[in-house]
């Protein structure tokens, strides 16, 4: 009885403690081994595919802050975080790719 309780009580702190890290930083894991690198298609974003407003589901302060895959895909993420900085939304068809929404004319 005490063992039950005290592993749900565990689970429940596992889920709230990566729900609170989740919403600090969403990780997908390096994009620098997907198809077209840092470049979204449609099979690794299926959830977000041709939607535009891109920070509804991935607010600015949640993402670009993993630093420890920098040393192998090459990116500066500081400097990623000031370009994001700068220009807001905008900017996120500049290295993510138009994500199926036609406005570049990056060939797909
Ligand atoms: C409706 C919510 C939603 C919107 C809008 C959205 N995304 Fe996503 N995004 C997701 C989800 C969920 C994932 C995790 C992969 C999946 O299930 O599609 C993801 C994953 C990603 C990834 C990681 C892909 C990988 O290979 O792991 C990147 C980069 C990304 N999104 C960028 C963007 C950009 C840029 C936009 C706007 C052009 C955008 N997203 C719009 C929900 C969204
Ligand atoms: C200057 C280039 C650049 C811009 C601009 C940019 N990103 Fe990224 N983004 C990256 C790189 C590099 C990664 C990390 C790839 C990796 O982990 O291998 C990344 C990763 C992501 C991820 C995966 C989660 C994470 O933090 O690793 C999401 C989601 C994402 N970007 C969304 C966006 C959205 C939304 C915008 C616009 C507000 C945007 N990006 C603008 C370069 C950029």
């Amino acid at each position: 009885m005490r063992t039950k309780t005290f592993v749900l009580l565990g689970g429940v702190f596992v889920a709230l403690a990566s729900f609170a890290h989740g919403y600090q930083c969403q990780d997908y894991g390096p994009l620098a081994g997907s198809p077209q690198g840092v470049r979204l298609t449609q099979e690794e974003h299926p959830s977000g595919w041709r939607r535009r407003q891109c920070v509804s589901c991935h607010p600015i302060r949640a993402i670009h802050c993993d630093d420890d895959s920098a040393f192998l895909t090459g990116w500066d993420m500081g400097w990623v975080r000031g370009v994001v900085e700068r220009r807001g939304e905008a900017s996120c068809i500049l290295c993510h790719g138009d994500n199926g929404t036609g406005s570049s004319t990056q060939e797909e």
